[in-house]
């Protein structure tokens, strides 16, 4: 018998205000065109004012709780992936505890940009499958509505607010690709490329929240290139090949890199889940909204073959190779 992390349940938050592309016109030179053409992102959401990462994230967590059928009790541990928490300290995650009422375990932050979730999933895993924890939620949550320069077109169009949250469980599987569970992690970090993706305040900088600040071009060679190899490696240690894959979950960052990468990956674009149009990048949140509105939209089944891959600020990458 081998031990496996399974997701029992899974949810989202989106805050209620919709911006779409034409919104940018009138603040940058842009158009909804080039947003579409270049990126895919058609509408974005942001949080509402004095609307924070973890009012969005327990809402997710609540949501994904309820798929479960499962008690806010019966959880042993809360990892929050975010770049963009309520405050510097506490943690967004120990807010969201509270916030649930979760009274027991234990609960903190996982800081890797858009890579966050599947840092926090990894994580997670390792967790049960060491016997610390046998219920986590895995939330990622963030508002980078908060951390944009609206003057600056090549980055303010691009990203969105929003959570989501899965719930996974220790389970009994039999050592084989069939079991259900997470069949096998990726991660990966190069911090000599601060330079290309970076937010330019901090506590221990300037004192102050900071813009984000990106490369875009350069990032996205790298998301091309970076993305596809950490799948396969992921699946290569799960002793699978694209031909197993059901579904590839990507972060949501531009239509052209999750095509891209699908492309490398020799997978058609009928089995890859595709939010981006309607959530922007929404950073460590964007894999579980993605995961959420796919099962939501009956594309993620029981036992399906899942691969979720991510690149962000570090850079920081990786992947998860998971059977619903
Ligand atoms: N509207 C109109 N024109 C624009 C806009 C805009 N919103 N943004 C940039 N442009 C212009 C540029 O100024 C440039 O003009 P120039 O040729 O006169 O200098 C031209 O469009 C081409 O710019 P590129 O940067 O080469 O455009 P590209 O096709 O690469 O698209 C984009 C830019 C969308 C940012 C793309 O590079 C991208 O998606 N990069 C990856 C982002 C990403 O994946 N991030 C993931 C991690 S995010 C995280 O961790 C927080």
């Amino acid at each position: 018998m081998t031990l496996r992390a399974v997701v029992r349940g899974v949810g989202h938050y989106l805050p209620a205000r919709v911006v779409p592309n034409t919104e940018f016109e009138d603040r940058v030179d842009t158009s909804d065109e080039w947003i579409r053409a270049r990126t895919g992102i058609e509408r974005r959401h942001f949080a509402a004012e004095g609307e924070t990462t973890s009012d969005m994230g327990a809402a997710a967590a609540l949501a994904a709780l309820a798929d479960a059928g499962m008690a806010v009790d019966e959880v042993d541990a809360i990892i929050l992936a975010t770049s963009t928490p309520d405050l510097t300290f506490p943690s967004a995650a120990t807010m969201v505890q509270a916030r649930i009422g979760m009274k027991r375990g234990f609960a903190f932050d996982v800081q890797a940009v858009c890579a966050g979730f599947v840092f926090a999933l990894a994580n997670a895993n390792a967790l049960i499958l060491s016997g610390q924890a046998r219920r986590i939620l895995v939330i990622g949550a963030e508002t980078f509505s908060r951390i944009l320069d609206f003057t600056d077109r090549g980055t303010c169009v691009l990203f969105g607010d929003g959570a989501g949250a899965v719930v996974i469980e220790a389970a009994e599987g039999g050592g084989g690709s069939d079991d259900r569970g997470i069949l096998a992690t990726d991660l990966h970090s190069d911090g000599s490329f601060r330079d290309l993706l970076y937010v330019d305040g901090g506590v221990s900088t300037t004192g102050t929240a900071g813009h984000l600040r990106m490369q875009g071009n350069a990032v996205f060679r790298h998301a091309v290139e970076k993305l596809a190899a950490t799948a396969h490696a992921a699946l290569d240690k799960a002793g699978l090949g694209p031909a197993d894959v059901d579904w590839i979950v990507p972060h949501q960052a531009n239509l052209r890199i999750i095509a891209a990468t699908a492309s490398r990956m020799q997978v058609p674009m009928e089995r890859v889940v595709v939010t981006v149009q309607d959530h922007g990048n929404t950073s460590a949140a964007s894999i579980p909204l993605a995961l959420s509105v796919g099962k939501a939209r009956g594309q993620i089944k029981t036992g399906d073959l899942l691969v979720t891959e991510a690149i962000g600020g570090g850079l920081s990458w990786g992947s998860v190779v998971l059977r619903w």
